[in-house]
């Protein structure tokens, strides 16, 4: 089995090498798979794809010429993956549903807790033998309403952390949780969500249903000053319509795991280069703006999940004991 691994950081490399057996020969490629690299996938059987990897059908029907039958992805979420193409192409799909998500969940409370104590202000000033409060004050969780639009994995890790600092929590999903609503959240209508939420996290999949759901209308029935955390994909939210948000006072805090045009950017270093996406560079001029370049699926427990995941998957496609849950196309391999 050979398998090639995209977008591989070492971090990628080290996880899942220390779980692969002898039968699976891994090929490490710094790059993502797009229509420049997919001559890359010569004999290769599957390819282990990530967030910003291109897999559409020109991608996949090179990759079928290649000799290649299966696509793992090592995340969740698969909106960059043709999924009909790759039926009618015959090529297996895979992810890695439910790996830690209190890896992401817990992440996208950092992002609350440092927005609202102003953890990345208060980290600077004491380091440079400032310690003004003015500017730091915050508000307490206890007591707040916040809104959790998608109720799968990561939405429910989230609502069950912010239940327990004593805030109120209303949940929009077409498919509500019984399990979460006995724990004491409420589902409600998603225009109810956002008027009432002083805090509104984001942890739905990107689809054509959710593209831009975050937009100049929905942010305008948002509370004046409302916290908005996106932890799930960049294309949830019209970024530029976030920054009419923050540059009109209506979103108080913004916090962000993720970005639409982040493939062009996030996971390499480009401290030595001129940032040419404008866009993001207003974004990150706020001061109540907090951007982490997608990492919070980084945990040690969520890396080795995705490995063994990942791993399990290839095994089951190479012989054929493929299953509904990590198989999001399943063809004969
Ligand atoms: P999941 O599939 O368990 O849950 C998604 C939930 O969203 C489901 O309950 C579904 O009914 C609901 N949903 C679908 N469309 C919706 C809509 N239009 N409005 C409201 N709810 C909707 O997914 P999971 O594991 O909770 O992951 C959520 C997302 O988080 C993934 O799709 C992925 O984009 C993102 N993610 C981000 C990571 C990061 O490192 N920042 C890591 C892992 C996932």
């Amino acid at each position: 089995m050979q398998m090639g691994i995209f977008s591989c950081q070492p971090f990628d490399e080290a996880s899942i090498s220390k779980l692969a057996g002898g039968d699976v020969h891994l090929h490490c490629f710094p790059a993502r798979l797009d229509e420049n690299t997919v001559p890359l996938c010569d004999g290769l059987d599957a390819v282990c794809v990530f967030v910003n990897d291109t897999v559409n059908a020109v991608v996949l029907e090179k990759l079928k010429a290649s000799g290649v039958s299966h696509i793992a992805l090592r995340c969740a979420g698969y909106n960059n993956v043709d999924l009909e193409a790759a039926k009618r192409l015959g090529l297996a799909v895979s992810h890695v549903p439910a790996y830690a998500p209190e890896a992401v969940a817990e992440h996208a409370v950092a992002l609350m807790l440092t927005l609202n104590r102003r953890m990345h202000k208060a980290y600077n000033r004491v380091k440079e033998g400032n310690f003004d409060l003015n500017g730091l004050l915050g508000f307490n969780m206890a007591g707040k309403t916040t809104g959790i639009i998608g109720t799968g994995h990561i939405g429910r890790a989230t609502a069950r952390i912010l239940l327990g600092f004593g805030c109120e929590v209303l949940c929009y999903d077409p498919a509500p949780d019984r399990q979460l609503q006995d724990a004491g959240a409420r589902f409600v209508p998603l225009d109810e969500l956002l008027s009432r939420a002083h805090i509104i996290s984001l942890h739905c999949p990107l689809n054509q249903h959710s593209y831009h759901m975050i937009n100049e209308e929905s942010i305008s029935k948002m509370r004046d000053g409302v916290m908005l955390i996106n932890t799930s994909r960049g294309g949830l939210a019209d970024t530029q319509a976030l920054i009419n948000g923050l540059k009109s006072h209506k979103i108080g805090y913004l916090g962000l795991d993720v970005y639409e045009m982040e493939s062009e950017l996030f996971f390499k270093d480009h401290s030595c280069e001129i940032i040419q996406d404008d866009v993001f560079e207003r974004l990150s001029t706020f001061h109540n703006v907090l951007i982490t370049g997608h990492q919070g699926f980084f945990t040690q427990e969520a890396l080795g999940q995705i490995a063994q995941t990942t791993l399990s998957n290839v095994a089951a496609c190479a012989n054929g004991t493929m299953d509904t849950t990590t198989f999001l196309v399943k063809p004969a391999c």
